[in-house]
């Protein structure tokens, strides 16, 4: 059974019209959260700037409201994202901290979220975008690695698994869909890692895909090697986003190309033994990172701003 989620809008800086946050005020929004899905991520509440206003404290106001609609509506949640170089708060950013306090900090932070929801995630994104898109592990752009050395991506592991045994833990990156560098990288990585015995669970790709590049037609084979290592695999932010013509309304064979890498998105995960969850990152065009993020590009997500359906909500439901 694949799980297909939806990560819960709210909290990026991205959104071009100032909606209010989407989770606390679009009612229709959430009643499709609930009955869409069977999964959810935070696409912002968990992270770091959201987290932790200051050392000392911990603010769970919004994570909490996200576990708590996902208990009631009967939905699992993916855990979103621990170890990251983004998104991180500036008082540990220019903070003047030893490599000793930084390392309590992030072994603090980890047993204290990932032990908060305890027996109650399904998965967790532990470390996120390790490598650049050269496939090299970001030694100097992650903070963490670059102040405490590349052994702190095991010890998160070791640290997230201690504070919640049943959850599975996740590797996470993008541009890892097809068999290239970077996910050659994490394929050695990986291995490494179980090598030495550490709990690492599960591979995931992130899956923002543009029509503009073309499909990663190897996405299947990719998912199966490192289902072959004995892992997981989880597809877990997809949208798929397309030059917008004059006037920003797609034409309809944009919307198909859309639908077709929909589909084989869905097949993929579908034929890969141990790929249970699908999540798309958002579901409204209003709502999406995307125009925010990727200037002239949109129309990543499967349905239009009224709540109608794009074919790529069909061609998910098809291809299921
Ligand atoms: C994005 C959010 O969608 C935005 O709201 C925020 O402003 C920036 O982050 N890879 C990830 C996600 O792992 O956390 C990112 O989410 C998108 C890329």
């Amino acid at each position: 059974v694949l799980a297909i989620g939806c990560a819960v809008a709210g909290g990026g800086h991205h959104l071009s019209q100032p909606y209010p946050a989407p989770f606390t005020h679009d009612e229709t929004y959430r009643a499709v959260l609930a009955a869409e899905f069977t999964s959810l991520s935070a696409e912002n509440q968990m992270k770091w700037d959201h987290l932790r206003p200051s050392r000392d404290a911990f603010d769970f106001t919004d994570a909490d409201a996200i576990m708590e609609f996902a208990a009631q509506n009967g939905l699992v949640v993916r855990g979103h994202t621990l170890m990251w170089h983004n998104q991180i708060p500036a008082w540990v950013t220019e903070g003047e901290h030893s490599p000793e306090e930084l390392r309590a900090i992030l072994k603090e932070h980890i047993e204290t979220v990932v032990g908060r929801y305890a027996g109650r995630m399904q998965q967790w994104d532990v470390v996120n975008e390790i490598f650049d898109d050269a496939a090299v592990l970001r030694t100097e752009g992650n903070i963490w690695i670059r102040e405490l050395g590349p052994e702190i991506i095991a010890d998160c592991f070791r640290w997230a698994h201690a504070a919640d045994p049943q959850a599975l833990l996740f590797v996470n990156d993008y541009n890892v869909e097809g068999i290239n560098p970077k996910s050659d990288a994490y394929y050695a990585l990986i291995q490494d890692l179980l090598a030495d015995g550490v709990p690492v669970h599960g591979f995931s790709t992130q899956g923002h895909i543009s029509i503009r590049y073309g499909f990663p037609s190897d996405l299947a084979e990719n998912l199966q090697r490192f289902a072959d290592l004995g892992l997981q695999t989880a597809i877990t932010e997809l949208d798929v986003r397309m030059d917008l013509p004059e006037g920003g309304r797609p034409t309809e064979e944009q919307l198909a190309k859309q639908a077709e890498y929909h589909r084989l998105v869905v097949e993929a995960a579908v034929s890969v033994e141990g790929c249970r969850s699908l999540t798309l990152w958002g579901v409204l065009d209003k709502y999406s990172w995307v125009p925010g993020t990727f200037p002239g590009e949109g129309a990543a997500t499967v349905l239009w701003d009224d709540f109608t359906r794009k074919p790529a909500y069909d061609a998910v439901q098809d291809a299921l």
